[in-house]
């Protein structure tokens, strides 16, 4: 089969640092499905994972979390999928990634396909829907099916892939969401996914949010640098708020006041942490993408696709990498097909 690894980890523009190579095709057994992947999305975890480093692999790595396919084929335990069925999926950090024409991949961290997404349109949401839904629902002590909480969020980072999923599944709970954005095009995109107030994360967010009402904020999500807003995340934060984070702190985080004395809930979201660890509640994922295959489906989400770059290739991944790379990617990259 084609795929796209590597074997030394070097910079985005060098055109070794991402091959078209070939692979023999897995067989699933136990708990996996076989996909034939037909989609892919890159995430910022790609591009970290890739980071230039002194290892070398043989034989060469495969990368790759998000994918839409079709099942090929299925191992002896699987109950949730047959072949012939289109899925999507964020998969696993520790097994072979999505760059490839078949991955094997546990069927409990897979959701069936919407049915109203093409195979790129659904290759964009995984991991990114899984991230912004666990945070907000499972970790966070919100419920995508409380309609009338109207409590006010902040979403640093709002036009980013997360941030995308996070507006439009705070907005389904209830929340006035407040999201951040820097640019025109990225204010536009926030306004589109349904952020009630844009404010730029490039000036001082607390008089910002006085200006529009907001003195404090019931919840927080910084999808973005975690040092360089968490002093401002204390200020702003109401008592018995909840912050969610999920990027690594540069350094320690002071945890102390003003988030004790306001009795904060801190809450951090590492979304590869289910299969990672294998928790018992695994198929939880299954089931949040199922369910977000639903609301897609009856129109109440939308997918975060924004650019579509090309076939699966090294060099279209090499493209989407580099871009990645620039941190100001709309929604989400995608490639589609084989050539
Ligand atoms: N823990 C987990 O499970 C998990 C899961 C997914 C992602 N992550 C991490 O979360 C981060 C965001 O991921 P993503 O996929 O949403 O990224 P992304 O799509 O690359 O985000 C791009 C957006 O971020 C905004 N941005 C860039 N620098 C910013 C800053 N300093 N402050 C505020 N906003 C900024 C830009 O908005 P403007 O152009 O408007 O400035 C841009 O639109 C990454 O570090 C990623 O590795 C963690």
């Amino acid at each position: 089969m084609k795929a796209v690894g590597l074997t030394r980890y070097l910079p985005i523009d060098d055109p070794q640092s991402l091959l078209d190579i070939e692979l023999p095709k897995p067989e699933p057994t136990g708990h996996d499905i076989l996909v034939r992947v037909e989609a892919i999305s890159v995430n910022p975890v790609d591009t970290k994972v890739r980071a230039p480093k002194p290892q070398q692999e043989d034989p060469p790595r495969v990368l790759g979390y998000d994918a839409a396919g079709v099942v090929e084929a299925v191992g002896d335990q699987v109950t949730l999928f047959a072949p012939g069925d289109e899925v999507y999926y964020a998969g696993d950090i520790t097994r072979a990634g999505s760059n490839a024409q078949f991955q094997l991949v546990d069927e409990r961290i897979v959701g069936r396909k919407p049915a109203t997404l093409d195979f790129a349109e659904a290759a964009a949401l995984p991991l990114t829907t899984i991230t912004a839904w666990e945070l907000l629902f499972h970790r966070m002590p919100y419920s995508i099916d409380n309609e009338c909480n109207r409590r006010s969020l902040l979403v640093i980072a709002g036009a980013g892939g997360v941030g995308s999923m996070a507006i439009q599944l705070a907005r389904r709970a209830g929340f006035t969401v407040i999201a951040t954005a820097s640019r025109p095009e990225t204010i536009e995109w926030c306004r589109s996914l349904g952020a009630q107030h844009v404010i730029d994360h490039r000036q001082d967010l607390a008089p910002q949010l006085a200006a529009i009402g907001f003195s404090q904020v019931d919840a927080v999500l910084n999808l973005a640098d975690t040092d360089r807003y968490w002093s401002v995340i204390g200020e702003i934060i109401a008592p018995l708020g909840h912050v969610g984070l999920i990027v690594e702190p540069s350094g320690e985080l002071r945890i102390g006041d003003p988030y004790k004395a306001k009795s904060i809930g801190i809450h951090w979201e590492m979304m590869f942490a289910r299969p990672r660890f294998q928790t018992p509640d695994l198929i939880e994922q299954h089931r949040l993408l199922s369910r977000a295959a639903s609301l897609i489906d009856a129109g109440e989400l939308r997918s975060n696709h924004r650019e579509t770059l090309g076939p699966i290739n090294a060099a279209n991944l090499r493209e989407a990498h580099r871009r990645l790379e620039s941190g100001t990617t709309i929604g989400k990259l995608v490639l589609a097909g084989w050539e």
